[in-house]
């Protein structure tokens, strides 16, 4: 290639993608009454997430649906090429207000999401799993022409989860619980026998490689136990991140995201695309789907329920008709949504609240 082909490229790379939306299918009248709502642990704001992140509590989990780069709603891109740069500052901010136990899911297409995962990975995010929503032939039998898009027809989104990395002394902890236990001038071997096992706190725990596993609490104490009764004196508190005393149970719990599978669920999701009573639609105004990219109920609680505890704190930032915050309320957890269109918005809130639409 030569300096001309290669400048040209770049400035295709660099050509700043489209935002103009496709025409919305309804737009309400009356602009919403309140810009902001809160109830019950769900607070719901008409606003630019970016403005608001800094005043919402700690999240155990965050539900992005945002840019796809299909139009999708207005301000989406209009190809994968703006992506990355789309989410870029919010994904900065997640990161700022993570710890240990916040799981991501981050729903996108596939391209969507390769082209931003550099950048999730980039600002500490670890990824754990990509899921599939198969939403079957049924909606497009028939209705797609394969000579001319030239591709199989699409019926997938993809929802793909992310632990936030907990870092200790800027080291991930499966390095940090090695260089703590070396600091103790004890043998590896010697972990074993602080966790009253044969070998698997050496094997598992300690490891340096794919075989790391995190350490149950009660082994974590064990340890910390150990190392601080029979390590060199000179560099006690071990386990420790405040370097006064070691971490205790449940700080160390604290330090990983919950994850609980319902039985026999896999990472292929089997669900139709929303359709009938399901979907938001304002029939005074059209008889059609008020929001493009509205997310079944159920699947947001599944991974809602996955990952977090009833009390824990959801953060939806694209909120379009808030499901997952809908979601969190129905399983207890508390939210946190934001909503940039007031029409979104307003059908949002009619889904939590009876409001005056016209
Ligand atoms: C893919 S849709 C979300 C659909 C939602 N999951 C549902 O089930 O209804 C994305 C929404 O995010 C909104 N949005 C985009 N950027 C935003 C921002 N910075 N702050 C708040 N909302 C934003 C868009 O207006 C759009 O309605």
């Amino acid at each position: 290639m030569n300096m001309t082909e290669d400048m040209q490229v770049e400035q295709h790379r660099n050509v700043p993608t489209s935002t103009v939306g496709r025409g919305k299918a309804v737009t309400l009248p009356t602009a919403p009454v309140v810009d902001h709502w809160t109830d019950g642990g769900v607070s719901l704001h008409l606003g630019n997430s970016l403005d608001h992140y800094e005043s919402w509590a700690t999240p155990q989990v965050i539900v992005s649906d945002g840019a796809y780069g299909i139009l999708g709603f207005e301000g989406d891109t209009s190809d994968h090429l703006g992506v990355a740069q789309w989410y870029e500052p919010h994904i900065k901010a997640w990161s700022e207000r993570a710890t240990g136990d916040t799981t991501l899911w981050f729903w996108n297409s596939e391209i969507g999401w390769a082209v931003t995962h550099p950048v999730l990975e980039r600002h500490g995010w670890r990824y754990v799993n990509a899921n599939i929503w198969n939403k079957g032939k049924a909606h497009i039998a028939g209705n797609v022409n394969t000579a001319k898009i030239r591709r199989f027809p699409v019926v997938t989104e993809i929802c793909v989860q992310y632990v936030f990395e907990s870092r200790i002394d800027n080291l991930t902890l499966q390095r940090w619980l090695l260089r703590e236990w070396k600091r103790t001038g004890l043998t590896l071997r010697s972990a074993n026998e602080a966790c009253g096992v044969k070998d698997v706190a050496v094997r598992k725990y300690l490891d340096q490689g794919h075989l790391w596993y995190f350490p149950p609490p009660e082994m974590f104490v064990k340890l910390a136990q150990f190392a601080n009764e029979y390590g060199k004196p000179e560099g006690r508190p071990y386990f420790s991140r405040d370097g006064v005393r070691s971490m205790t149970l449940e700080e160390w719990a604290s330090m990983r995201s919950v994850f609980q599978c319902p039985m026999g669920v896999t990472n292929v999701w089997e669900r139709n695309p929303l359709s009938g009573s399901e979907r938001v639609k304002v029939p005074e105004i059209s008889g059609k789907a008020a929001h493009l990219n509205q997310k079944p109920l159920d699947l947001m609680r599944m991974i809602i329920e996955a990952s977090s505890k009833p009390g824990h704190v959801v953060w939806e930032p694209f909120g379009g008709l808030f499901s997952a915050s809908l979601a969190a309320m129905q399983t207890r957890r508390r939210a946190y949504a934001c909503e940039l269109d007031s029409t979104y918005f307003q059908l949002g809130l009619s889904r939590f609240k009876q409001i005056d639409l016209f």
